[in-house]
């Protein structure tokens, strides 16, 4: 039983038998090796000075590249039965399509090796926001022929490592690739379109789709999607603020949902989308899941738009958008400053299966977790333990969600933040590159230990 400020927790409640367990990483953040691979859109932006916050890049981040069997030691140890990383395209392909790196190719085959010597499963993502630099400069993901090179992409991963991999995710969340890469500019490739950045949002979506495809062609089963969701609070229930609310809740839980799951977009968005034939786009958006992936941190205040910049979440959001996010308060918050509401994570899976009904694959969780600094990282054991609970509370509900990894492993590069957000269950000492398990890695084995007894 771990112990904290308020005294020891109660154990956690029983999760079914088969309920899968895991760590999440990405590539980007965590390989390093930058000299090794094509150069991405996060090499572009993270060499202008002023894009990261702490001035930094990922050039060499946990340098997991050289150091996986490490890192798949902690892994192993940490008793979890699955590991979701993501491949680095431009380590595959440098120049996003054409001939195959070698030796980029190689490294996640031994990584897949190394994961099933040490019985944990490979839950491979094949795009988490690295997008080659080479596919940048021919349009991007503005342009169509993006999803076509994806879905090439999709299947040189699949034919090499297929035969493992018992579960694959294809993007991670295109809403925030979309909304803060193309948007806002706050990440690569850094572009400031507000809504003309639209286009993004179905590309990645078409890709998503010719991806399954291209991987089922292959022989892959067990085909999902993470997608980053939370509950929009109203500010408060007067017209503006609720308009401006549901505003945000459709660009961000539904305007990716709906398609993949209802086979439409919400009201009004599908005109606006590029496409020579929107319908036979939308049959291949919404190819059957075998299941769908949830990345949570926290529900979001949204009130009608204010005259002046709003700061959220690190970002600064322009006054020209139709809705501002305002302060939860009355919760704990990350260093991060992000609100700790572990009852969101109920409320979002009950709200979803209400929503889609029986359109709904089952559930999992991708992504939850929190950033501290601190080796005894208590707040993160409270985080966690929270968020378990609130996870347990929504399969009593009848919700069916069937796994939960952990964002992170091990601290990263997040993102236009840089190192000083740390996510991780273990530590990095970026000038030793020392990895060393924090409390809460210990706290979730000794979790995992007593599910298994
Ligand atoms: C979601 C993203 O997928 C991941 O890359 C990021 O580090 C975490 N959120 C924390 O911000």
């Amino acid at each position: 039983m771990a112990a904290t400020e308020a005294g020891p927790i109660p154990p956690l409640p029983r999760f079914p038998r088969d309920f899968l367990w895991g760590v999440s990483t990405s590539a980007h953040q965590i390989e390093g090796a930058a000299d090794e691979r094509g150069a991405s859109v996060w090499d572009a932006f993270t060499a202008v000075p002023g894009n990261v916050k702490d001035g930094t890049t990922a050039a060499v981040a946990c340098d997991h590249y050289h150091r996986y069997r490490e890192d798949v030691a902690l892994v192993r140890d940490l008793g979890v039965d699955a590991y979701r990383f993501s491949v680095s395209w431009p380590r595959v392909l440098p120049t996003g399509s054409g001939p195959v790196h070698a030796a980029g190719l190689d490294f996640y085959d031994r990584l897949v090796d190394e994961l099933c010597a040490a019985g944990v499963r490979p839950v491979p993502t094949l795009f988490h926001w690295d997008t080659p630099l080479a596919v940048q400069e021919a349009g991007g993901w503005l342009s169509r022929d993006t999803a076509e090179r994806f879905a090439e992409y999709a299947a040189v991963v699949a034919a090499r490592i297929g035969d493992r991999v018992p579960k694959w995710i294809t993007l991670n969340e295109p809403a925030e690739h979309t909304l803060l890469g193309h948007a806002l500019g706050e990440h690569a490739p850094g572009q400031r379109l507000l809504f003309d950045a639209l286009p993004v949002a179905h590309h990645q979506l078409l890709a998503h789709g010719l991806a399954v495809r291209a991987l089922r062609a292959a022989g892959a089963r067990d085909i999902g999607i993470a997608n980053s969701h939370g509950p929009t609070w109203p500010a408060s229930d007067g017209d503006e603020d609720t308009a401006a609310a549901d505003f945000y809740d459709v660009l961000l839980n539904r305007l990716f949902a709906d398609p993949l799951l209802l086979g439409h977009y919400p009201e009004g968005y599908g005109e606006l989308l590029p496409s020579p034939d929107l319908a036979a786009d939308l049959k291949v958006i919404s190819e059957p899941l075998d299941w769908y992936g949830i990345n949570f941190y926290q529900p979001t205040k949204v009130g009608a738009p204010l005259p002046r910049p709003t700061e959220f979440s690190g970002l600064t959001l322009p006054p020209e958008l139709p809705f501002a996010p305002r302060e939860i308060g009355g919760y704990p918050t990350t260093d991060f400053g992000w609100p700790v509401v572990p009852g969101a994570l109920t409320e979002l899976l009950t709200a979803f299966r209400d929503r889609y009904g029986d359109r709904l694959p089952p559930l999992v969780i991708t992504e939850n977790g929190c950033s501290y600094a601190g080796l005894d990282d208590q707040e993160r054991i409270a985080y966690l333990d929270g968020h378990l609970r609130a996870l347990h509370r929504a399969l009593e509900a009848g919700v069916d969600v069937r796994g939960y990894f952990v964002w992170s492993l091990m601290d990263n590069f997040e993102w236009a933040e840089g190192y000083r957000q740390r996510f991780g269950l273990v530590h990095i000492d970026y000038a030793t590159l020392e990895r060393t398990p924090k409390a809460s890695y210990h706290w979730l084995r000794e979790v995992l230990r007593a599910r298994r007894a």
